[in-house]
């Protein structure tokens, strides 16, 4: 089994770039599937989710060309509308073709989706979103469904699910009619996917008030589209360099996505802020807990930041408290986390941690993909040499987190 072999108490110091966006790229590739054209995507992450992805999409019919991080898919050839259960239970995202095939074969059978074990992770909102379109369902096993005539319409979704939100877009980019999705999520990934479909000549835009209209076209042309950088990953290493008092520069990370996070960072007094063409860190002072946080949907603190930052505050000075809104499972990291002497109690879904003044080093091993990262985090602050299995939950998300943090100084070694 690959591990991941840390040796902490090295402060981070460096720029680093950025790799494409996980959460933006995997329903860009669902809808390339849509229409008929070949779709070009450039800075697309060499990541097990994309592999596992585009192995699905090979099964339908796509022929793919992936020369290091462009990827090129033609669609023209897609005569399969099933997903067999081995391909999509490896990914969550899995769930978007869903959305996808029934725009483009009228039909769809997929297995129940997997993905990380962070909660239970229903699937009703989809299934509402697209029978407001027209969609069938025959749910058994498997989730199957077919939307003979898929039709433009109101989608009132129940919370912000991202999910739900791409795959009513996916559906309903070719539907005739107009289509306003209300209640959609506002997280950037979505409106990514949203500036890839309109170069493919799809009519969708987010009104002045956050729902989603689309007039549906008779077809979708090709593109070219360059992913931008996920803010997961540039999250995750602002908060690595956080937990060793570092000074990082990310470069090319555009305003705003991470808002939410600099804001966490500034009240723990770390110095950071966006320039022109980045995101400048300082975290030279001993970190201040932080009495009280709730994830929250975009805008507010991503839960795919919540194991990460709980690492850091192991250390931090006082009583922190964190509230997971989102997904029930997601404290999974704790019990790795009090391995190394961390001082943490859960309550539902509430973790409080009283911040000590050194990790020790252990072996440990990743719940999830981002619980992965998080114990990164933990075992660069403890001073001797860590190891974390259960790399293959990290290679889901983040290309080569040994790379990236070794150039910002960290000793960090993949052994496979
Ligand atoms: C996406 C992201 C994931 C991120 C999450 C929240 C991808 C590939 N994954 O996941 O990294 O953590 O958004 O920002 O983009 N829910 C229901 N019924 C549904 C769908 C969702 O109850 O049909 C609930 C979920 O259990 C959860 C909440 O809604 O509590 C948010 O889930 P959702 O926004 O759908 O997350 P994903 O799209 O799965």
């Amino acid at each position: 089994m690959s591990t991941i072999e840390v040796t902490g108490g090295i402060s981070l110091q460096g720029e680093i770039e950025i790799q494409g966006s996980k959460n933006a790229v995997l329903p860009i590739l669902a809808a390339c599937l849509l229409g008929e054209g070949v779709c070009v995507i450039e800075n697309c992450p060499r990541i097990k989710d994309v592999s596992d992805t585009l192995e699905i999409m090979r099964g339908l019919g796509c022929r793919i060309r992936r020369e290091d991080r462009t990827v090129s898919v033609d669609a023209s050839g897609v005569d399969r509308c099933e997903i067999s259960g081995e391909e999509a239970a490896r990914i969550r995202s899995s769930i978007l073709f869903l959305g996808a095939l029934l725009g483009r074969m009228k039909k769809a059978v997929l297995p129940l989706p997997g993905g990380c074990a962070i909660g239970e992770r229903p699937i009703d909102q989809h299934i509402a979103a697209l029978r407001q379109l027209g969609a069938r369902f025959y749910l058994e096993e498997k989730v199957a469904a077919d939307a003979w005539d898929l039709k433009g319409g109101r989608v009132e979704l129940a919370l912000p699910s991202v999910g739900a939100t791409e795959n009513a877009i996916l559906a309903s980019v070719l539907a005739p009619g107009e289509t306003l999705i209300v209640r959609a999520a506002r997280e950037p990934e979505i409106d990514e996917l949203c500036a890839f479909l309109r170069r493919r000549g799809a009519r969708i835009r987010r009104t002045a008030g956050g729902d989603i209209r689309i007039v549906g076209v008779k077809r979708l042309g090709s593109a070219c589209y360059r992913m931008r950088p996920d803010r997961i990953v540039a999250g995750t290493y602002l908060l690595a360099a956080t937990a060793t008092r570092g000074q990082i520069f990310v470069k090319d990370f555009p305003h705003h996505e991470l808002d939410a996070l600099l804001a966490v960072l500034r009240d723990m007094g770390v110095t950071v802020g966006y320039e022109e063409n980045g995101i400048r860190l300082m975290a030279k002072m001993p970190l201040r807990a932080l009495p009280y946080l709730e994830t929250a949907p975009y805008p507010g603190f991503p839960t795919d930041l919540q194991s990460p930052l709980m690492a850091v505050l192991c250390r931090a000075r006082g009583e922190s408290c964190i509230c997971e809104t989102i997904f029930e499972n997601r404290f999974r990291t704790v019990d790795q986390l009090q391995k190394m002497g961390a001082k943490i109690r859960t309550d539902g879904r509430c973790a409080v941690m009283k911040g000590i003044p050194a990790l020790i080093p252990a072996s440990l091993t990743a719940p999830d993909l981002r619980g992965g990262a998080a114990l990164v985090i933990a075992a660069l602050q403890a001073n001797g040499s860590s190891v974390i299995r259960n790399t293959r939950y990290i290679e889901r998300g983040y290309e080569d987190i040994c790379r990236d943090l070794s150039a910002l100084g960290a000793r960090i070694t993949y052994r496979g």
